[in-house]
C-alpha cells in the first residue's frame, strides 16, 4: 500500500510544532502532504535561497529546511508575531533560515528579481494580492507553489472562484510551465523556463 500521508517525510520536530499550533489555537496550519511535497522540492535546490510567504507556527518552514542542503537559505515572512514566535523558538536555532516579521506584500515588493529558486506562497499576499510581484522573485528553474487550491473548511465565501483565477492565469503564464495536484489541500506549481 503506497502511504502518501507525507508522515515518512516530516522531521521529527513536527509533532512538537503541532503540539503548540494546537495550544495556541491556530488553526490554519499545513498538513503533512504540503510538507512532504515542500521537502522534495527544497532538496532539489541546493545552494538554493527559498522564499515563504507565510510562516504560521512552522510547520512548512520545518519541511523546508528539512529538504534543504546546508548551503542553501530560508527566509520566512508573516505578519503576526504570535504565531511566528513559535517557529523562532523552536526553529531558529538553525542559521541558515532568517525570519522577516512584515507584510508579505510590503516584502515582496522590496527584493530583487529573480532572486529566490523557490516561493511557497501560503498567505494571501504573494498568492491573490501581489502574485505578479511574487513570481518576479523566481529565478529561471525556480518554483512557485502555491497550496489550498482545493476546497478548504476555513474558506470564506467566494474563495473557489479565486483559486479557480489563480490556476487559470499561472497555466497561462508565458515563460512558465504550470501543474496542479488535486492531493492533499491541493497544489499549483509553477516553474520559470
Ligand atoms: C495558512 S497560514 C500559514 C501556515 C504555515 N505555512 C504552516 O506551515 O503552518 C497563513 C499565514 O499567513 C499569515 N499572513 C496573513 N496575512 C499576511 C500578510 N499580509 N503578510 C504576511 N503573512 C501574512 C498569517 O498570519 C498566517 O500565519
Amino acid at each position: 500500500m503506497l502511504d502518501d500521508s507525507g508522515a515518512q517525510a516530516v522531521p521529527h520536530i513536527w509533532s512538537e510544532i503541532e503540539r503548540r499550533t494546537a495550544e495556541l489555537g491556530f488553526d490554519k496550519p499545513s498538513d503533512m502532504r504540503t510538507g512532504a511535497l515542500l521537502k522534495a522540492l527544497a532538496a532539489s535546490k541546493p545552494h538554493g535561497r527559498l522564499l515563504e510567504l507565510g510562516t504560521g507556527t512552522g510547520l512548512a518552514t520545518a519541511c523546508l529546511l528539512a529538504g534543504m542542503d546546508s548551503a542553501s537559505l530560508l527566509v520566512t515572512v508573516d505578519i503576526d508575531a504570535q504565531v511566528q514566535a513559535v517557529a523562532r523558538e523552536l526553529l531558529g536555532s538553525d542559521s541558515r533560515i532568517s525570519f522577516e516579521l512584515a507584510d508579505g506584500r510590503e516584502f515582496i515588493r522590496t527584493q530583487q528579481h529573480q532572486s529566490f529558486d523557490l516561493v511557497f506562497a501560503d498567505a494571501w499576499a504573494g498568492k491573490y494580492d501581489g502574485l505578479d510581484d511574487a513570481l518576479a522573485l523566481v529565478r529561471h528553474g525556480g518554483f512557485f507553489i502555491g497550496d489550498d487550491m482545493l476546497p478548504q473548511a476555513n474558506w470564506q465565501e467566494h474563495h473557489q472562484e479565486h483559486a479557480e483565477k489563480l490556476v487559470t492565469y499561472l497555466e497561462g503564464l508565458q515563460g512558465w510551465t504550470t501543474m496542479t495536484l488535486s492531493w492533499g489541500s491541493g497544489f499549483v506549481v509553477s516553474v520559470r523556463l
